[in-house]
């Protein structure tokens, strides 16, 4: 009898705890962990997300911004954070989809290492070239690549980046090879293109779109199914070199794996409140971001979804010669 009333009592005091823990949670600030430079679309989309979900739970969100090696280095800082709620990793396609296809050595599991919280929007690219650059469209890019192997430079964000990945794939399906130069970021590597230094990048329109609109690159195709109005004029890559193509980053906010559900809940929930706002979803909408159906957003739908992209991944890399360097 002893027994149970002291079971009881502890069961009593391990709900109280939780409970605190849920009324007081957040009780300081939130640290989201940012894999890639500031400055580039990763960045700039974690922040506005940040500054509205903050808003909603009462307590400020930080960007940590870690770069490094496709954003791998971040993302296994995340994984080894404290799985206290405090911080969290802003996950995307690279190296929480590709990564385990593309590295023999990985510091973290995209699957078993977190917590999937809420998925964002999607963000599909733009490909543009610096100004000074003879190729007036999409074809004669190509028709550069195939005349002037590997001296056609095209910038990204390190081996796994959705600048990396879609530039590997599509020279692959268009059968030219390119140079791969490697930053810290696509924000990093634009600015090389606006300056001449390397020829292109695939970037995500978020943070393409201001460029173009200020004539500072050309704008040859998108990776989108269809035309975006912000774009009119510019063709897919589908309707010209690559029937079929199409491809959009992908990106979602993880928690170390253990961090407590009450939290995952408090932040998912008010997540999913910003995304209801339409003031903020015009405003994406705006950069060309693609809002998907509300129920892909939630963590059970990101999990499901990672899960899917590190198997896809892995088929693609083993059927293309994805460049790792
Ligand atoms: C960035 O924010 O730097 C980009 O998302 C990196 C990439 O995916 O190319």
């Amino acid at each position: 009898m002893r027994f149970i009333k002291t079971l009881l009592c502890a069961l009593a005091a391990a709900a109280a705890v939780g409970a605190a823990h849920a009324q007081a949670y957040p009780a300081k600030p939130i640290t989201w962990i940012v894999p890639f430079a500031a400055g580039g679309p990763t960045d700039a989309l974690a922040r506005s997300i940040a500054e509205r979900v903050a808003r909603e739970v009462g307590q400020p969100i930080v960007i940590d911004n870690a770069p490094g090696a496709g954003g791998t280095i971040g993302a296994a800082k995340a994984a080894r954070a404290a799985p206290d709620g405090y911080t969290m990793l802003v996950g995307h396609m690279g190296y929480m989809g590709a990564a385990p296809a593309l590295y023999k050595k990985l510091n973290y599991d995209p699957v078993k290492d977190f917590e999937p919280v809420f998925r964002f929007p999607d963000t599909p690219l733009v490909l543009m070239v610096r100004k000074e650059h003879p190729a007036r469209n999409i074809e004669g890019l190509i028709d550069f690549g195939r005349k002037n192997p590997d001296k056609l430079f095209i910038s990204n964000a390190g081996v796994g980046s959705s600048s990396h990945l879609i530039a590997a794939l599509v020279a692959s399906a268009a059968g030219i090879k390119v140079t791969l130069v490697p930053y810290k970021g696509a924000g990093p590597a634009l600015v090389d293109v606006i300056g001449g230094q390397v020829d292109g990048i695939f970037d995500q329109t978020n943070t393409a779109l201001p460029q173009i609109t200020e004539s500072k690159v050309r704008a040859l195709a998108v990776t989108s199914k269809v035309r975006l109005p912000q774009l009119k004029d510019v063709p897919t890559l589908a309707e010209t070199v690559l029937p079929g193509f199409e491809a959009s980053t992908w990106y979602g906010i993880y928690a170390p794996k253990g961090t407590p559900k009450a939290a995952l809940d408090k932040v998912q929930q008010a997540y999913l409140k910003v995304m209801t706002d339409k003031t903020f979803t015009d405003k994406m909408s705006a950069q060309a971001i693609q809002m998907l159906p509300t129920e892909q957003y939630t963590g059970a739908a990101l999990g499901k979804h990672t899960e899917a992209e590190v198997a896809r991944w892995k088929a693609v890399a083993a059927k293309t010669n994805i460049s790792l360097d």
